[in-house]
């Protein structure tokens, strides 16, 4: 019996972790003197219950989308189904390092092969990767590819990246990283691209443009073919930011919209719990003339098993393929966030061929929610706008609307953000507040199809109460929360970056 086997003396018992080493012992040779305890560090002790007490009063002091409606525009927080966390902690999924060898993880290449067949059906795309762990990540992957594919045309001095001032800001980010100029152009007044600026805008220097469609004021671009068509014709490629693919899938697609390159976020689309910078999947997807640059390896398959009977039965031998010289590289270090992209595909599955289905009850409850809400009591209808214009737009919403809350500034000095302060009192996690900037005193609100009518009615009902609130109980909220009006402005300059608790130098 080797060392390995029995170092805790146990033989027989499997490896452990050696106790913790103090003193002489644990100098070694990699750990420098200064380094090494003298004593043991004061950890907190606490019994089992104890524990799981600790952080079950830290949840409760937190939002989530399992608490209370969530309804964050743009970030698409929707049901996780349990049965997705079920799926994930299979041990042939849960159990497996990146680095095992192919025949031991064909279920796993197997499902990743379907979801990146699924996204590119979906989007009209011709070939996905799921590597990228974020949609910026995922932004500055294809921008990149659409950098490198100039490259190769002898087309570097193409040097600027359109986008609309609706834009999300990790899309002039994503193509700065890229070392693109960002030319914006500003919205049409009513709310959607401004054709004759995008003529004004586009030239010989024109790499790209990136834009979402439904825009982020919930609008579909109804002029998306005329602007990919004045795109193209500059020698330009088309981006598609797809966070608001929830909105039309199964209706319309990118690539029918003369897109070059998506991203998808995973975590948000197809449900995946996240939030504060993840843990996401952010897949790209490109037509063919771009496929040659994407981050290798892509999960694929060959159509027999000639060469190796060791296949998950379906007829069909996955391996990782390597994309070749041309690849922009690597964006993260294994295959992209395997368990996001488990939960995706679960939750995709359970809908299958009726996905569509996904984004018809997305698009209706927003449309459902924003009509209810813009229709309250004489009272309250004088406080809100329908934006982006006043009185407008008389037609539909796609999956998030935007409203301005400045004529109730004006009435009586509520701003949007108390709005959205006071509504953490009554149960709700906030909209998303001030974005797009084009808006003034934004709230943007996407209820996602995974809410009741009553969830629905309940808020715009919560919403018009707030509206008729005394002013000094709206702007000095919120007052149910573990914390309450915190001074911004003081927080951002005197940022405090480490807990001020018993940590010191010498631990
Ligand atoms: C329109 C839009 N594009 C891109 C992103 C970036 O996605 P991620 O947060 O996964 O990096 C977001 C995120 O909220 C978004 O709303």
């Amino acid at each position: 019996m080797s060392d390995l086997f029995s170092f805790n003396g146990a033989e027989g018992a499997g490896w452990s972790q050696p106790e913790p080493m103090l003193g002489d012992d644990a100098a070694g040779p990699t750990v420098p003197e200064g380094l090494v305890r003298s004593r043991l560090p004061e950890w907190p002790r606490a019994s089992e219950p104890e524990l799981v007490r600790h952080y079950t009063w830290l949840s409760n002091r937190n939002f989530g989308i399992d608490t209370g409606f969530y309804p964050l525009g743009s970030c698409t927080m929707k049901h996780n189904p349990r049965l997705n966390e079920r799926i994930v902690q299979l041990p042939g999924i849960d159990r497996i390092h990146p680095l095992q060898p192919e025949h031991q993880i064909q279920g796993l290449l197997a499902i990743f092969y379907e979801m990146q067949e699924m996204l590119a059906t979906c989007s009209g795309m011709d070939v996905v990767t799921l590597q990228p762990v974020a949609g910026a990540q995922g932004e500055f992957a294809a921008i990149r590819c659409i950098q490198e594919f100039h490259h190769a045309n002898g087309e570097d001095h193409r040097d600027k990246v359109i986008v609309p001032d609706s834009a999300h800001g990790t899309n002039p980010a994503s193509a700065s990283m890229c070392g693109y100029e960002i030319i914006e152009i500003p919205s049409a007044d009513d709310g959607r691209l401004d054709l004759d600026a995008l003529r004004a805008a586009v030239g010989e220097d024109t790499a790209a443009m990136m834009i979402t469609n439904p825009s982020t004021l919930g609008l579909f671009e109804i002029e998306i073919l005329e602007a990919t068509r004045i795109v193209h014709d500059s020698g330009g490629q088309m981006y598609y930011d797809g966070a608001n693919f929830n909105a039309i899938i199964g209706k319309t697609d990118p690539g029918r919209m003369g897109f070059d390159a998506v991203h998808y976020n995973l975590h948000k689309t197809f449900a995946q719990p996240h939030g504060g910078g993840g843990p996401g999947s952010g897949p790209i997807g490109v037509k063919g003339h771009l496929a040659q640059f994407l981050p290798s390896p892509i999960a694929s398959r060959r159509e027999s098993l000639d060469d190796d009977p060791r296949g998950v039965g379906d007829g069909h031998w996955y391996y990782w393929r390597d994309v070749g010289e041309s690849s922009i590289g690597k964006v993260q270090q294994w295959h992209g966030n395997a368990g996001a992209v488990v939960r995706a595909w679960a939750f995709y599955r359970r809908y299958g061929s009726d996905l569509e289905r996904m984004s018809e009850h997305a698009v209706l409850n927003s449309n459902y929610l924003r009509y209810v809400i813009m229709n309250p009591g004489p009272k309250t209808s004088k406080a809100i706008h329908a934006m982006p214009v006043e009185g407008a737009p008389a037609d539909l919403v796609m999956h998030e609307f935007t409203l301005s809350l400045s004529p109730l500034k004006e009435l009586n000095g509520v701003t949007g953000k108390d709005v959205a302060k006071r509504l953490l009192d009554y149960g709700y996690m906030s909209p998303t507040l001030y974005f797009p900037q084009i808006v003034p005193e934004c709230l943007m609100i996407e209820p996602t199809e995974t809410e009741s009518k009553e969830v629905l009615d309940r808020f715009a009902a919560d919403f018009h109460a707030i509206l008729s609130e005394d002013p000094e109980t709206i702007t000095t909220a919120p007052h149910t929360t573990p914390v309450k009006r915190v001074d911004e402005v003081w927080a951002a300059r005197n940022l405090v970056l480490r807990h001020p608790g018993r940590l010191t130098d010498s631990n």
